[in-house]
Order: C-alpha cells, then structure tokens, then sequence
C-alpha cells in the first residue's frame, strides 16, 4: 500500500504533522508520503487541482483554510458540518468527504490521562471562544457533562456556539471576571486562547486563586509545554493536561479515517514530548 497524504495550510514549514504522520507509517509499516502544500489564499484552487490530480489519499487542513476548504469538498461529516471548520479530507473513489478531528482528538487525549473527569456531575469550564474552542466545545457536548460554561473575552462569540449545544447541556456564557469569581465551582478547565504561548509565557488567561483542589486544568498551548496557568494550576493543587497530546489523537484519528487502521499512541507521546522540548 503506497499512502499519499498531505497538508495545506500557510504558513506550514514548522508543522511537526509531517513527522506524525511518518512515525505512524512506521509503526504499521506502510509506505507513503505526507507532503507539505504551502498555499497563498489566491492559490487555493490550483493547489487542490493538484491535489485533485495526484489522485491523493487524503489530507489535513490548518490555519487559515479550515473553512476555505469546505467549498471544494462533495460531503461533509455531519459535525464539521455544524462546527464550520475541516481539518481531515479523505479520499473515495474521486469523492472528497471532509471532517473535524480536533475536537474529538482532544477528548481523546484529556480520557487517556483523566478518564474520570468524564463524569456527568463535574463542571467545565472552556476558556476562549475561538476556532480551536468551536471543535472543543462539540466534542465535549457530546459527552455525559450537564453543565458546560463558556467565558470569553467577546462575549458575542461565545454565544454563537450555543447552537453546537444539546439539550441535556446546560451553558451560561461569562466573562473571564465572572469566571474567576466562581472557579471553585468548576472540576474541569479547558483553555483554549492562545494567551500564554510563546513569547508571552508569562500571560494567563485567567487567575486560579479559587481553583477546586483536585481540579484538571487542561491547555491547548503546547510551546511552553508547561503553560503559566498550568504551573499555578499545579501549585495549587490541581491536576495538569498538557496540550501536546492533542496534536497525536487529532491525528490518529485522521489516520483512521484514511487507513482504516488504528495506530495506537504508546512511545510517541514521549517521543513528542522530547522533540518539543528540544525546541524550548
Ligand atoms: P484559534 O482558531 O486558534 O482558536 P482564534 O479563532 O483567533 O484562534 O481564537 C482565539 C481565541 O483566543 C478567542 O477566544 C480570542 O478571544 P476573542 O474571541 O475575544 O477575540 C482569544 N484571545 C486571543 N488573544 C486574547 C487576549 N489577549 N486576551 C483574551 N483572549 C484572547
């Protein structure tokens, strides 16, 4: 089985997808290739001729085509559909059918290490309403949560993602003062701005002084691996998920959706995790 994939996105010369993608061919031994596709927005349309032409397998989206893309695809997945945004796209006899891993990768990744946070009775809290934050929230509607808050800076955003909502949800939409205010009501944090990424380390979204003890406070920044809200969220008791985990279940599951195959991540979290420490 010879497996041709890519990504398309601008700019993409730092992503480490290529390297994923690789280490999982290795892992089940297929031969293949994922190949960059750097596209200005003029470009676009020639880029997926090409691709078109190629006869791919597959591919991945990212910033800032999420939503471009939709345009070109024959079939959506029901749930990219709703969150508005693709970032996989499988090929089926000349058909193109688009989806969104992002959100469901980082369930995913949050079960692996806390699969107790998934109880019906705890509280979440997502911080930031964002593209990123629009996966996330429709992954986690579709978990066994009751009450799913929201705070963000533009409160307007936050209250368009009341239409990814299902009825056994409960959302109330706050500032990050509100927030703050009642954190020790909440058992689960997810941030999801880009507040506290490289450079501007020492940033937080929000302050922790009323964290739940026993708490997971998870945060999709990566570059720290160890985000200044989730220091103080360790020193205050409270348990860290770091956000690297979602870049490896975002994509295997997009390498299910080609492959058929399951990957299974043991070793390359660790692998991940040394890699990104090498850029520090
Ligand atoms: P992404 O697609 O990566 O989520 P985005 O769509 O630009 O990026 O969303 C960024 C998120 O980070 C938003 O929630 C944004 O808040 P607004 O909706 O108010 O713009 C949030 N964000 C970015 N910079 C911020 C800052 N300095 N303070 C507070 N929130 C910030």
């Amino acid at each position: 089985m010879t497996l041709a994939l890519g990504l398309i996105g601008y700019p993409i010369g730092h992503s480490l997808s290529p390297w994923i993608h690789g280490q999982f061919m290795d892992k089940l031994g297929i031969d293949g290739e994922y190949r960059l596709y750097e596209t200005t927005k003029a470009n676009l349309g020639e880029t997926v001729k090409l691709l078109k032409s190629k006869q791919v397998d597959g591919f991945n989206v990212t910033v800032p085509y999420k939503q471009d893309i939709m345009e070109y695809l024959d079939e959506l997945d029901p749930d990219a559909e709703k969150i508005g945004a693709v970032n996989t796209v499988v090929s089926k006899n000349g058909t193109w059918k688009g989806y969104n891993t992002d959100g469901q990768g980082y369930v995913r990744s949050v079960k692996s290490d806390f699969p107790d946070v998934f109880r019906p009775e705890n509280k979440v809290l997502l911080l930031g309403a964002g593209g990123a934050a629009r996966g996330i929230y429709r992954a986690l509607v579709q978990e066994n949560f009751a009450s799913i808050d929201i705070a963000n800076r533009t409160i307007d955003r936050a209250k368009s993602f009341l239409e990814l909502k299902e009825n056994h949800i409960e959302t109330t939409i706050l500032s990050f003062e509100e927030a703050e205010s009642m954190l020790e009501h909440y058992d689960f944090l997810v941030q999801t701005t880009s507040v506290g990424m490289k450079p501007n380390i020492d940033s937080k979204i929000i302050a922790l002084n009323k964290l739940k003890h026993d708490a997971v406070v998870s945060d999709i920044v990566y570059q720290p691996l160890v985000t200044s809200l989730l220091q103080e969220a360790k020193v205050r008791g409270g348990r860290i998920h770091q956000g690297y985990a979602m870049l490896l279940y975002q994509a295997e599951l997009a390498f299910e959706i080609w492959t058929n195959e399951t990957v299974g991540l043991d070793g390359l979290l660790n692998k991940l995790e040394l890699r990104l420490r090498g850029k520090e």
